[in-house]
């Protein structure tokens, strides 16, 4: 196997980090890696907030808590429906767990944010792509958090705190730290339908 392939194949999702910090040389080497995406027209769209603020990353932690919080208020009412009542006790869950189960303590909190344009979320998925493989190729864990994107999507008053233009939509949260462990096995991939024609 190339190393290419094989980074891409061992990058997990990591939700334990130890407690180092990641140098700003290797942070800007991830973005770095990061810019190198395509993106339609070459418009690279991207922006990037990096929160390594231990106090700042857990206030937004925090106010995600929150905000979860209240959506689960709402849910009680609607529990009967099945659907409901199960993404109630996902978030109940989150809200009420002792660890922080958005951002898992990592180190460094990266928002990747741009302005509306075709295409905008592509670009941006597959920049946060490279920046989570870069990751990994210089042994350093990164993690998707989809969570945290809802909510500073929804809350203008959370981009603003952050120095994020209101006009800009979250594209992706991004944590990345050092992995207590990496997982020696991907996850299973589910069979998929490969035509050639
Ligand atoms: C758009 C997106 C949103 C995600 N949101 C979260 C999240 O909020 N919290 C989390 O722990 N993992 C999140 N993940 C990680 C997925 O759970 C993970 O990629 C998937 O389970 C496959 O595992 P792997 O990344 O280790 O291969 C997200 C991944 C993507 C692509």
């Amino acid at each position: 196997m190339n190393s290419t392939i094989d980074t891409i194949k061992n990058r997990r999702s990591i939700r334990k980090y130890e407690n180092k910090k990641i140098s700003k040389e290797l942070i800007n080497e991830i973005i770095d890696a990061g810019i190198y995406a395509p993106s339609s027209h070459n418009s690279q769209p991207w922006n990037f907030t990096i929160i390594t603020h231990k106090k700042v990353i857990d206030e937004l932690s925090d106010e995600i808590k929150a905000w979860y919080a209240s959506l689960v208020k709402i849910g009680v009412p609607l529990s009967f429906i099945k659907k409901v009542r199960e993404a109630v006790e996902g978030m109940r869950r989150m809200v009420n767990s002792e660890k922080d189960l958005f951002f898992y303590n990592a180190p460094v909190v990266m928002i990747i944010h741009a302005k509306s344009h075709e295409f905008y979320q592509k670009d941006c998925a597959c920049c946060a792509q490279n920046m989570m493989l870069a990751a990994r190729s210089l042994g350093i864990g990164s993690c998707w958090i989809g969570f945290a994107d809802i909510v500073l999507n929804k809350s203008r008053k959370m981009r603003k705190k952050l120095g994020i233009p209101v006009s800009h939509r979250i594209m992706a949260t991004l944590v990345f730290g050092y992995a207590v462990k990496f997982p020696s096995k991907a996850l299973p991939r589910n069979r998929f339908k490969k035509d050639f024609i």
